[in-house]
């Protein structure tokens, strides 16, 4: 079965290309490598032995998107990650971000419909939710006001996915909302690929500890939480990897239960910046050097998920630790320099 990646060579895609493929689809990849390189492609490769299909194109021409389905009209399925993601860029540049989340998303949905089978799953993200009132965090919670452009563009994708379906039966789709996913593949031969400054903590985080950055400014230890710093659910990128997959088959089996699903991504454990810089310090053995500046605009307090829809309904389960994502993080790393 061949299966359609949009941002195929980006962090959370190209993890996802490798559970694909060992899990025996036949793989094309859409990226326009505005940020990714294609040494991804060859990584993916070394770990599968499989050299998915790789095109070049740029989601927002929308003409060359129907080329590209009429060319691949036996795609059985869609994962759709292509999106711009940063969400201090997003503020200063939404109608990049509108432009190239939202067309992006409704030309690729257009295309897939036309298709027999179209199965659809969506990179979505837990900060549809904001900050939520209740933790951990159901798929039931409400959804607030985006606090970013970034955040909007993922909360109208989930309402024009849903809208599509429920004027086409027969079109099956996902959201998944991910939580913080961080880590690399064990082989250290993908992980994350931040350009220029991250503006994730474990990227920053290892980029301090190699001595690329001279120090982490931890953004503020003023909030509510036990030890002052916010607190996130910080996931195994290929633990989220494979959810994409149990994902897919759930559609491709036609066992959903409607044809249009919600699931959190998360471990269900909450830690907090502190708590992310001892991990990092227990699997590095050494000091991380950092200082306590001001909040950043923005910030939720807390964020973690409640797991149980997804390990029940969906049958899947976070297996690593935080320490076993920091120490594959911290791997990568260490390949990389
Ligand atoms: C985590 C915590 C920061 C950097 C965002 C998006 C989310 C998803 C993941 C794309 C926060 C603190 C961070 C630093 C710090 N993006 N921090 N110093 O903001 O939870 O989520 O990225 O899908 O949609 O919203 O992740 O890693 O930026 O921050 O103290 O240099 O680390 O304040 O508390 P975030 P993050």
């Amino acid at each position: 079965m061949k299966i359609l990646v949009t941002g195929g060579l980006g962090f959370i895609g190209s993890h996802t290309v490798v559970e694909l493929q060992n899990s025996g689809y036949e793989v094309v990849i859409i990226d326009d490598l505005s940020n990714a390189s294609i040494e991804v492609l060859e990584g993916i490769t070394s770990i599968t032995g499989q050299q998915p299909i790789f095109v070049k194109l740029d989601l927002k021409e929308k003409q060359e998107v129907r080329a590209f389905f009429k060319k691949h009209h036996d795609i059985c399925g869609a994962i759709h990650f292509a999106a711009s993601k940063a969400v201090g860029e997003s503020v200063g540049n939404p109608l990049m971000y509108y432009e190239n989340n939202i067309n992006t998303l409704v030309y690729v949905l257009q295309e897939l419909k036309k298709l027999e089978s179209s199965n659809f799953i969506f990179s979505s993200s837990c900060t549809v939710y904001g900050q939520a009132d209740v933790m951990p965090i159901t798929e039931k919670a409400p959804i607030k006001p985006a606090e970013s452009p970034y955040g909007n563009t993922k909360k109208i994708g989930e309402d024009i996915i849903r809208d599509t379906c429920m004027v086409s039966p027969d079109f099956k789709a996902i959201a998944l909302r991910y939580f913080n996913p961080i880590g690399a593949h064990d082989s250290a031969a993908i992980g994350e690929l931040p350009i220029g400054v991250p503006q994730n903590l474990v990227p920053f985080i290892t980029q301090t500890g190699i001595g690329m950055r001279e120090e982490l400014s931890v953004f503020g230890n003023d909030y509510p939480t036990p030890d002052g710093t916010c607190i996130r659910d910080y996931i195994h990128v290929v633990d989220l990897a494979k959810a994409h997959v149990i994902a897919l088959q759930r559609l491709l089996n036609g066992e959903n239960d409607s044809n249009y699903e919600v699931f959190n991504l998360g471990t269900g454990t909450g830690s907090s910046v502190l708590e992310v810089i001892e991990s990092f310090e227990r699997v590095s053995n050494q000091k991380l050097n950092y200082k306590v500046v001001e909040r950043r605009k923005g910030d939720v307090i807390s964020a973690y998920a409640d797991t149980t829809k997804a390990n029940t309904v969906l049958g899947w389960k976070a297996e690593s630790s935080l320490d076993d994502a920091m120490k594959s993080a911290w791997k990568w790393q260490n390949t990389l320099n």
